[in-house]
């Protein structure tokens, strides 16, 4: 069965080249993954379609209500589903996340914006994840973060040799690629790429990785 994904977001608007574009657009095309934008302020109750409100106890901004998002995800969630909140203060996201998040069924991304969200929302949520210590302005970069790097690794989505080939795979960075020409101003391919023998072609790859991830990110190895 093909992975679902609800996004709840105010600004659905921002995923419409992400979703039309390249490999995304063609796991789409192909049914591989269904991605169903919900602006939650239609589900808002109030006369004027309000998702925010000050917070108690004073302060700066706007807080998102639990109405609107409790009745959004009361529509579309089932036993199966996975609602997962965007958030700075969440779990930092990794590779890990990505693969065992790409074999669930459903998956529910709330977005949020201006100042913050109720604390409650957090009680709908199986899981809050952040993307990297900072702040943006609101959840959908994040959204869009996760839908990318969970649908590649979908069935059928991309060879899979390319992505066990990826930069965290087994917790190491990439080998260096190159193509055409063999000398770009003076730059030369090794020759070991050109030498057809696999085996040493191999070896110098894995020896590459383990280099570059000593290198720049020895906290991989660790
Ligand atoms: N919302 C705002 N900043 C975020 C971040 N770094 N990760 C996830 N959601 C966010």
């Amino acid at each position: 069965m093909a992975l679902r994904i609800d996004i709840l977001t105010l600004f659905p608007e921002m995923f419409h080249d992400f979703l039309n574009t390249s490999i995304i657009k063609r796991a789409l095309d192909e049914k591989k993954v269904e991605v169903i934008l919900h602006n939650f302020r239609d589900y808002s109750l109030d006369k004027n379609k309000k998702v925010d409100d000050t917070p108690y106890g004073g302060g700066p901004g706007m807080v998102l209500m639990c109405q609107p998002i409790f009745d959004c995800v009361d529509a579309i969630r089932t036993p199966r589903s996975k609602v997962i909140l965007l958030t700075p203060d969440g779990e930092v996201y990794q590779q890990q996340k990505a693969y065992e998040l790409s074999r669930e069924e459903h998956l529910i991304f709330l977005c949020g914006h201006y100042e913050g969200f109720d604390e409650r929302i957090r009680s709908l949520c199986d899981l809050e994840l952040s993307i990297g210590d900072y702040v943006l302005t609101g959840g959908e970069l994040p959204a869009m973060v996760l839908a990318d790097s969970i649908i590649r690794l979908v069935d059928g989505v991309i060879v899979e040799e390319s992505h066990i080939q990826d930069s965290f795979h087994d917790h190491l960075l990439d080998y260096p690629n190159y193509t055409k020409p063999q000398d770009f101003r003076g730059m030369k391919v090794p020759d070991v790429l050109l030498s057809g023998n696999h085996q040493k072609i191999d070896a110098y790859r894995k020896e590459m990785m383990y280099n570059r991830t000593k290198e720049r990110r020895p906290d991989l190895l660790k």
